[in-house]
């Protein structure tokens, strides 16, 4: 053995006032690990509680995990560039294609959930399912405030009532998410949404404060001039933003349109949202980096796909 690693070990346990001798003989009796153990196989594979008899059910749970778990992955990458000061144009380039290769996988593999599952089926096991959606997804909302201003998340028809000087639940009260589950007129809140916030309000007003001036709209508009020019990290910026926000999108559309629209017969979401219009990116037009965009690709966002 190399001494100096012994060495270093010892130093490691005597700084934590351990006695190093103890940990070499732990070391000695400890058992290997198998792959089994590290990954978890049976606690993640006894995470599909399904609540009918239905087989396509397991898919969809399943997938759903899946989008969970490459969320998870973004939100720790995204959250490496936030905490990174005076970062390199060449480590937010690699940083952004690793988020976008994350997404590129969702949105290719989205096809499981249109094509995957018998029509019949779901259309009997999602009864089960509601008020549940997956609206009502945290991670994806905490991508949506990591990436971009909260600002850009406002709902188009109220932007221009809101700017910096607004407090942070006026804001919150015009997401553009909140339309799928209020009503303005009345400011009723359907179950679905008002039992998200009453889960999540609180962590997401702490989520961004933080990322108020990290997110990743905001860290690029601090780098140098120079560094904001460059064309690669301007392509995978723009790339991430068209991957999330227009294929994602249309593709998630798409999909609850072959489940949803028989013959030409809209069917009510599980959530309740007028989905047809509120779901389709020409009329959300979630934009996370505007100034990346010319005028008329902004214009005609989500209409040609
Ligand atoms: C058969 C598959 C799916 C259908 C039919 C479907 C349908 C819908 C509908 C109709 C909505 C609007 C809210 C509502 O009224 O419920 C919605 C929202 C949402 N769903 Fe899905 N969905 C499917 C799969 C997924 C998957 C796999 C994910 C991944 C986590 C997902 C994540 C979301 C998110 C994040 C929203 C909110 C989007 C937004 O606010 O723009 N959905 N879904």
């Amino acid at each position: 053995m190399n001494p100096k690693l012994a060495e270093q070990i010892k130093e490691k346990y005597q700084a934590l006032n351990q006695d190093p001798q103890i940990h070499f003989e732990g070391l000695l009796h400890s058992k290997p690990i198998n792959y089994w153990d590290y990954i978890q196989v049976d606690a993640l594979l006894n995470l599909q509680v399904q609540r009918t008899v239905f087989p396509d059910e397991k898919v969809f749970i399943l997938y759903h995990q899946i989008s969970e778990l490459l969320f998870n992955m973004i939100l720790s990458e995204i959250d490496q560039v936030a905490k990174t000061r005076n970062i390199t144009t060449k480590l937010f380039t690699d940083k952004i294609m690793r988020i976008s290769r994350y997404f590129d996988v969702l949105t290719s593999s989205f096809s499981i959930m249109k094509d995957g599952m018998d029509v019949e089926q779901y259309n009997k096991f999602r009864n089960t399912l509601t008020p549940a959606s997956g609206f009502q997804s945290a991670q994806y909302r905490k991508i949506e405030f990591a990436s971009t201003e909260l600002i850009n998340l406002i709902d188009n028809r109220f932007r221009e009532t809101i700017n910096r000087n607004s407090s942070y639940e006026h804001a919150f009260e015009h997401l553009y998410w909140q339309a799928a589950g209020k009503d303005y007129s009345t400011g009723k809140k359907s179950y679905t949404l008002s039992a998200f916030e009453d889960k999540y309000k609180d962590e997401f007003i702490r989520f961004t404060k933080f990322y108020q001036n990290n997110n990743l709209w905001s860290k690029f508009k601090g780098l140098p001039k120079s560094d904001q020019n460059n064309q690669e990290l301007i392509n995978a910026m723009r790339h991430y933003d068209y991957t999330v926000n227009i294929k994602w999108v249309i593709a998630h559309y798409n999909t609850a349109n072959h489940y949803l629209n028989i013959s030409g017969k809209t069917a009510e979401a599980t959530g309740g949202s007028e989905w047809v219009k509120y779901m389709h990116p020409k009329y959300q037009k979630r934009i996370f980096f505007p100034d990346l965009w010319t005028n008329e690709e902004i214009q005609t966002w989500g209409t040609n796909v």
